[in-house]
């Protein structure tokens, strides 16, 4: 019989799963390991047994039995319904106390009901968000994990010790029960969207507007590296700009079909947004973007049509000319590129505050910027700021009224106008840019025309409004006469 000697198990040995197994093991943890096909558990340990204690296990019996009490596995397997299956047979061979962790990326509103037909078994679910990829998941991911204290006891010192650092503390925590963790994993990833396609943006301008080569545009982006945008999405994408295809020796990123995938938690974050009322205006266009980058016929058949843009189509003759002139541009869309930025992670903060309220979490937004410094996709410098902001005590409904954010929009705001001017007038797409400076100038408005469109709604429909200058809610009676009844 085998031994009950593994601290920790994993299910699922496909990339994520093999590397997390790896860095467990590599941390002084006991492993048990399966996996649907018993080859790929043979070749973790032919290749990577030497890095520490794994316990291979052939069928999922000697893998629970392996492990020691309060079974503790985490399931790698593909997202849906082989989770789910694998969560049902785990649960029919675990014992009350034990605990079930998904790993992978789940909506959180299954997770919330996984996590109610496993607790009505009288075992732990745990839904735990992890960031980082292959590489972090061996290397030190940023992890976000739920479910209940009882079972944080005993899964965090596991997690803390292969979690990525950051200034000395692990990018992990507990972030909460009922589907929290992949809560915060979601909204982590729309911010990611958002971030990628700003990025994107900036690219474009510099390649289509100031002509310059993907080598001249990686250097800029090195550059950006070293200051406040200092981050590893802007690191990669120096790298991905810098590489040679192999096979023609053009630069890599003109040998790639301009059509973004997604797999579907940029999409997840902005339903929910939707659905909590919070307005992630930059977060939904860096999903629109993706989903019209793939539009393939449409764009085609606009090419056919030759619909036509600007005079001025593409180029920003003036600035593309002058050196002076070039290097003030990329300056402006440096902190163009900053104070969206600012605007997307303010509006992620606020849909975490807000499902917090309606989902009844006490969600610590300083600890999750803290634990995105490190190991996870949007990893960046700037997270100390923001979690500095949340860990004052001060209360803001909005990252943008925190002093050091407010400050740094402002001052970016003049370039952020310039470079939105320069690319509607050259007819190059910059959705988060020009949505987020929409928000943040909709924020500031005293009077919005949403007046109108109550006007409106009340003349065809009836809808009713409030007045600046009575409390209550109103109708007029627009055709018979000019005449408001008050409705309450
Ligand atoms: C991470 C990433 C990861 C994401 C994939 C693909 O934090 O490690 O966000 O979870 O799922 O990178 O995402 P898309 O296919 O949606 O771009």
């Amino acid at each position: 019989m085998t031994q009950a000697e593994a601290n920790i198990g994993v299910v699922g040995l496909a990339a994520m799963g093999a590397s997390l197994s790896r860095n467990l093991a590599r941390h002084g943890n006991t492993v048990a390991v399966f996996n649907r096909h018993y080859s790929r558990t043979q070749t973790l340990i032919t290749e990577h047994g030497s890095e520490g204690k794994f316990v291979p296990a052939q069928t999922l019996e000697e893998f629970v039995a392996s492990l020691a009490k309060p079974r503790t596995a985490i399931i790698m397997v593909k997202a849906g319904e082989p989770t789910d299956e694998m969560i049902n047979a785990l649960a029919d061979l675990m014992e009350p106390g034990d605990i079930i962790v998904d790993a992978g990326n789940a909506y959180f509103k299954d997770t919330i009901k996984r996590e109610k037909a496993i607790r009505a078994r009288g075992l732990h679910y745990v839904g735990c968000g992890v960031s980082g990829g292959e590489e972090g998941a061996l290397l030190g991911p940023s992890m976000m994990p739920g479910g209940t204290d009882e079972s944080w006891q005993t899964l965090g010192p596991i997690l803390k010790s292969i979690a990525a650092v950051a200034e000395g503390e692990p990018c992990v925590t507990h972030i909460g029960s009922d589907g929290a963790g992949h809560f915060v994993k979601m909204v982590h990833n729309g911010i990611e969207y958002a971030d990628m396609q700003l990025i994107a943006e900036s690219y474009d301008l510099m390649r289509r507007g100031l002509g310059l080569t993907p080598e001249e545009i990686a250097e800029v982006f090195e550059d950006w590296d070293k200051g406040d945008l200092n981050s590893y999405l802007v690191q990669i994408t120096s790298e991905v700009l810098h590489h040679t295809d192999a096979k023609t020796g053009k630069p890599f990123i003109d040998i790639v079909k301009d059509q973004a995938g997604m797999k579907g938690t940029g999409t997840w974050t902005v339903q929910t947004a939707l659905e909590l009322g919070v307005p992630v205006t930059g977060i939904g266009e860096a999903v629109f973007a993706r989903g019209l980058s793939s539009t393939v016929e449409l764009r085609q058949e606009a090419q056919d049509k030759g619909l036509e843009g600007p005079k001025a189509e593409g180029a920003f003759s003036a600035s593309a000319a002058d050196p002076e002139e070039r290097k003030a541009f990329i300056e402006d869309v440096r902190q163009a590129l900053y104070a969206s930025k600012i605007v997307a992670y303010a509006q992620g903060f606020n849909e975490m505050e807000e499902g917090a309220k309606v989902y009844n979490w006490k969600l610590d937004l300083g600890a999750i910027a803290r634990i995105w410094r490190g190991g996870c996709i949007i990893r960046a410098k700037f997270l100390n700021r923001i979690s500095d902001a949340y860990d004052s005590g001060e209360q803001f409904g909005s990252l943008l009224f925190d002093p050091f954010f407010k400050k740094a929009v402002e001052g970016a705001q003049d370039s952020w106008r310039r470079v939105v001017a320069s690319a509607v007038a050259a007819g190059i797409p910059v959705p988060v840019f020009s949505s987020s400076l929409a928000y943040y100038d909709a924020l500031r408005s005293k009077r919005l025309p949403a007046a109108l469109i109550q006007g409106q709604r009340d003349l065809f429909g009836a809808h009713t409004y409030g007045r600046v200058d009575e409390p209550g809610i109103f109708h007029t009676l627009w055709a018979a006469d000019k005449s408001e009844l008050k409705e309450d």
